[in-house]
């Protein structure tokens, strides 16, 4: 069996851990560092549900490496906020009516972080397009397109 050992910064902390060389970093957050929000669904990099921001933009977790990322800065939907002060994606998404079960929602809420700090979303059209990596057996994207939406004003134009 084959180790090693990682340090990574994730939300801000850093943890170090030594894992299997093998080790995904969907398992390394749920099972090493017990940050099971991190959902895993298909495992197949299809869903979206696995989706953290690594290094600054939205990533996979179920098609990387735990020690690809050694050295990384993670953010996880454990970041965005908490049951007493939810992050503002999560508080649009619970205005709009963005989620039903829930299993996707953590996938989506990091992969529309990225977005908004990257991506103009200027349009519906823009939105649905942006957030085709991920998959909703729920809601029928209305609702997290709304919120997506309402998001994208607040923001403003990227510069
Ligand atoms: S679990 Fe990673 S994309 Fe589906
Ligand atoms: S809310 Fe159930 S899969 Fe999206």
């Amino acid at each position: 069996m084959s180790e090693k050992t990682i340090t990574v910064s994730v939300n801000g902390a850093y943890m170090t851990r030594t894992i299997e060389a093998r080790t995904l970093l969907s398992d390394f957050l749920r099972q090493d560092l017990c940050l099971t929000g991190t959902h895993i669904g298909c495992e197949h990099g299809v869903c979206g549900a696995c989706t953290v921001i690594l290094d600054g933009r939205s990533a996979r977790s179920c098609l990387t490496l735990a020690v690809q990322a050694d050295g990384s800065e993670i953010e996880t939907i454990e970041g965005q906020g908490s049951v007493d002060k939810l992050g503002r994606i999560q508080e649009a998404f619970r205005e709009h009516h963005g989620l039903q079960c829930g299993f996707c929602t953590p996938g989506f809420i990091m992969a529309i972080t990225d977005l908004l700090r990257h991506h103009p979303l200027e349009t519906d059209e823009e939105i649905r397009e942006a957030l085709s990596g991920n998959i909703c057996r729920c809601t029928g994207y209305e609702n997290i397109v709304n919120a997506v939406r309402e998001l994208a004003k607040e923001r403003g134009p990227l510069e």
